[in-house]
């Protein structure tokens, strides 16, 4: 199969753009953060109401640790009390959570609700929402492969499906897109294995100011794109 299906299974994005909202408004990045989290939920109902049940949200990098110590802190505090809000309702309507990442080193109130919020919700099939947190995409790639030398694996034997199996979206179908806010026009390390296919949609609408018609307007952009693999397109 060449064609794209019209609809992605499953949508990456790269939420971008809390600093400028704030900035542009004379408040703290901080400010921006909290708007930004206002965002999420109106993005995964209309992800939802359109018929796509994996969703990864690019919430902190493995190089946001390089920001002003008091950011980071804020944003620490923004996902506990985020997750520890919307868990129950996530429950309630049937979503999978998961935080993909190196969780070992969030700051230890975090990680307790995080695997509470795992537990939770692990026998869920209505929705698929991971939240890549601490993550890397190169470092994810570096754990995959200790996960499988730790295991006992021949090295010299593994193949893609091997560490497909190993990194933290094991499981999951690879994302057909990713959204990008604010412009930038690059991955910044974000799911690098996984969306090696993947077709890119960049807006400059800042990430607190976008919503449901804003995935409504990617995904009319994701139908309309010819997905070729390496191959030919098929005659439509
Ligand atoms: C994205 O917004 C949120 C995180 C990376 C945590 P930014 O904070 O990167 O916003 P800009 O890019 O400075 O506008
Ligand atoms: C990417 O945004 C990371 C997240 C959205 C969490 P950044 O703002 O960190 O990306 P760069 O620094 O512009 O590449
Ligand atoms: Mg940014």
């Amino acid at each position: 199969m060449t064609d794209a299906p019209r609809l992605p299974r499953h949508i990456g994005i790269i939420m971008d753009g809390n600093g400028r909202w704030a900035r542009q408004r004379g408040l703290p990045r901080t400010e921006g953060h909290r708007a930004g989290i206002q965002t999420i939920r109106p993005v995964m109902e209309a992800a939802d109401a359109a018929g796509v049940h994996h969703l990864t949200l690019y919430a902190f990098s493995t190089e946001n640790w390089s920001r002003p110590r008091e950011e980071v802190a804020a944003l620490m505090q923004l996902f506990e009390e985020t997750l520890q809000r919307e868990v129950d309702e996530l429950h309630a309507t049937g979503v999978r959570i998961r935080v993909i990442g190196r969780q070992d080193q969030l700051p230890n109130h975090l990680q307790t609700v995080v695997a509470a919020a795992e537990e939770l919700t692990r026998d869920n099939t209505q929705g698929f929402l991971n939240v890549a947190l601490n993550y890397g995409g190169r470092a994810e790639i570096i754990d995959a492969v200790r996960q499988l030398a730790r295991a006992g694996v021949d090295l010299r034997t593994v193949d893609e499906a091997t560490l497909e199996g190993a990194l933290y979206t094991a499981g999951s179908p690879d994302p057909d897109l990713i959204v990008r806010t604010a412009g930038e026009l690059r991955t910044s390390n974000f799911l690098i294995w996984q969306a090696a296919y993947a077709e890119l949609h960049v807006t400059e609408t800042l990430w607190p100011d976008f919503g449901g018609r804003d995935l409504e307007a990617a995904l009319a952009d994701y139908a309309a794109r010819v997905r070729r693999f390496g191959g030919v397109p098929n005659p439509r």
